[in-house]
């Protein structure tokens, strides 16, 4: 059984595609908490309407003494380095380097543009005003970059000649929600090899 903790810090849609998703499969995941590092954030409720236990932790701190305690909370909640899985979900904060070791090849993220074109914020609009004919959304593991880590899966969405940056944007958070949960599927199930930058699936 994989221990799944999630850290949002906004909406919270894709947190919400991952639990409904969890809820609805038979897979070997079972989400325990749920840590926003904002306290106001849409996903808090969502979360906690889906019986997810939630914890907030929005404190001033910086770097490691920040994700220290995100660490004390994952443990409590047993998402450890062993048999947890750590997925980042609109969280819009830098791991520190000593989150990133301890929880290795553990910790996933869904980012909205086909990395490693446009990283970073608003890579919706990035893309969109760049005048890409195709862009995406992808899932990585998390390294100690920014949206830099192995890539696990990308979904391509065209950019149509009719779409606003809002259009696009949905289109692409309609396939952020298909495509993450399909990976922690495969994550669970043992399928992913990770050799260097190359992430490959064994199905
Ligand atoms: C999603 O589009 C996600 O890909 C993006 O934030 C949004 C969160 O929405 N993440 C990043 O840009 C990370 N670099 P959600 O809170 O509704 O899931």
């Amino acid at each position: 059984m994989i221990n799944l903790g999630i850290l949002i810090s906004g909406r919270g849609s894709n947190m919400e595609s991952i639990l409904n998703f969890l809820k609805s499969e038979v897979t070997s995941v079972c989400p325990k908490v749920v840590i926003s590092s904002k306290s106001e954030a849409e996903g808090v409720k969502k979360a906690s309407a889906l019986g997810i236990p939630t914890m907030i932790v929005s404190m001033e701190l910086k770097g490691w003494d920040y994700d220290k305690e995100l660490v004390s909370i994952l443990q409590k909640y047993d998402v450890n380095p062993e048999n947890g899985l750590v997925c980042l979900a609109g969280y819009m904060r830098l791991l520190s380097p000593e989150f990133v070791v301890k929880y290795k090849m553990r910790i996933m993220n869904i980012h909205p543009s086909l990395l490693p074109s446009f990283p970073g914020l608003n890579s919706q609009k990035k893309a969109y005003d760049y005048g890409v004919k195709v862009t995406g959304c992808t899932v990585h593991f998390v390294d100690e970059g920014l949206d830099s880590g192995p890539i696990i899966a990308q979904k391509q969405v065209p950019v149509l000649d009719s779409d606003t940056y809002e259009t696009l944007s949905e289109r692409i958070l309609q396939q952020e929600h298909i495509l993450y949960p399909y990976c922690i599927k495969l994550f669970s199930e043992d399928k992913l090899v990770v050799k260097g930058r190359r992430v490959i699936v064994t199905l």
